[in-house]
């Protein structure tokens, strides 16, 4: 059985003080008993400091992206070493801001997934279409696109390292969660799609995120959904309680 994996998305919010209480209530509402993997991503200034308030917790530090190249000539840019450095032990890429605001493309992606896959970090995978993509009934074709780009040629040990969110554009920071019956169609449409490129025990053991509009009162009945396998959380992680309750909604 997969266990669920609920992750924060800070996105770029906050001062450092912020992110500091917004941990700090994150840690103290966890009872232990969560049947939950939680994370959080604060922005890249907060890490080191979000970072000693979840030492010795079961809270894990994310990153909200990370570029492919090591060290060097790069102005601007994070590397793995520097994110590793700073206690963090997975990053996002390919989320939708990043490729539909900043303009990154699937090779970009890819190459983010494989440096974060070098560097003995973990990864998570974001896809998802456009509302005119799903109206023009595309939604397939682009999950189909955007998991063979960041999958194709992995070996099954580095595809163990992946988590991939579902993250309809058009239900990001909108209000407009998806159905739980689109979520789980979508989620099954990635896991058998990835059974055919590896094999029905990668798919089944590979975590399937969904994220748009989680919130406390929506959580339980996607995560419910049988390819639902936790949340990629925005808004609602920039408060704790709200946060903890979609936690506590993990099956
Ligand atoms: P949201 O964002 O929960 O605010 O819709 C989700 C995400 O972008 O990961």
């Amino acid at each position: 059985m997969r266990k669920c994996f609920v992750a924060g998305n800070w996105k770029m919010n906050g001062t450092i003080d912020e992110s500091v209480a917004l941990a700090k209530g994150v840690v103290a509402g966890l009872t232990g008993s969560e049947k939950a993997d939680v994370a959080v991503c604060p922005p890249f200034l907060a890490i080191p400091a979000v970072r000693d308030v979840l030492a010795g917790t079961a809270v894990r530090l994310g990153a909200q992206d990370v570029f492919y190249e090591g060290n060097g000539a790069f102005t601007g840019e994070i590397s793995t070493d520097m994110l590793r450095d700073a206690g963090v032990s997975f990053a996002l890429v390919g989320h939708s801001e990043r490729r539909h605001v900043i303009g990154e493309t699937d090779a970009i992606v890819r190459r983010k997934l494989d440096a974060l896959i070098a560097a003995g970090m973990d990864v998570i995978l974001c896809v998802g279409e456009k509302i005119e993509e799903r109206e023009a009934g595309k939604t397939e074709a682009v999950l189909d696109t955007q998991t063979r780009a960041g999958l194709t040629g992995l070996t099954r040990e580095q595809l163990a390292k992946v988590t991939i969110a579902y993250e309809p554009v058009w239900a990001i920071g909108t209000g407009k969660v998806a159905t739980t019956e689109q979520a789980q169609a979508a989620h099954k449409f990635i896991r058998d799609l990835v059974a055919s490129m590896f094999d029905q025990a990668a798919a089944d053991a590979l975590r399937i995120q969904y994220g748009g509009s989680v919130k406390a009162d929506n959580a339980a009945e996607l995560m419910a959904q049988p390819d639902v396998d936790g949340a990629l959380v925005g808004g609602a992680a920039l408060k704790a309680d709200s946060f903890l309750g979609i936690i506590a909604g993990a099956r």
